[in-house]
């Protein structure tokens, strides 16, 4: 799967979005390290808070699926609405969770890679609560 492809997935996802009351659509799709593809879209509630973004959702499809294949290799993110789209704190927390090594936005329609470490440097972790 290229990052193209990768990228191709978020757009699609995007399309699921249920979004009624920010009009915002994002999509994420999630390659792990065992070459499988998790897609999702950000869902929201009439109490915003609880509203989910589409990366975090991306994330627990794939741990749901397969315990055993939980690492991220990269997800890409896209978004009709803003590109590029980079995911917010909190997604870059859940998805540092699983290893996540890189992020693809869109830009100019083309994909935009980012070493994780670059959108979410110093970051804690499960590796911190080991010492
Ligand atoms: N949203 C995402 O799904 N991912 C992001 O990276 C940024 C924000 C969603 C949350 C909410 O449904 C809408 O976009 C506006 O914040």
């Amino acid at each position: 799967m290229t990052r193209a492809e990768l990228l191709a997935r978020a757009r699609e996802a995007a399309g699921s979005a249920c979004v009624p009351y920010s009009h915002f659509h994002v999509g994420a799709a999630i390659l792990t390290e065992g070459g499988a593809v998790h897609a999702a879209a950000n869902i929201e509630n009439a109490s915003y808070g609880l509203s989910m973004c589409a990366e975090r959702a991306a994330v627990f499809a794939m741990a749901n699926a397969d315990p055993a294949d939980r690492r991220i290799a990269a997800v890409a993110i896209a978004s009709p609405d803003a590109a590029p789209c980079f995911p917010c704190g909190a997604c870059r927390q859940v998805l540092h969770e699983f290893g996540c090594q890189e992020i693809v936005v869109e830009r100019d329609g083309a994909p935009e890679r980012h070493p994780f470490g670059d959108i979410l440097p110093h970051a804690f972790g499960p590796e911190d609560l080991e010492r």
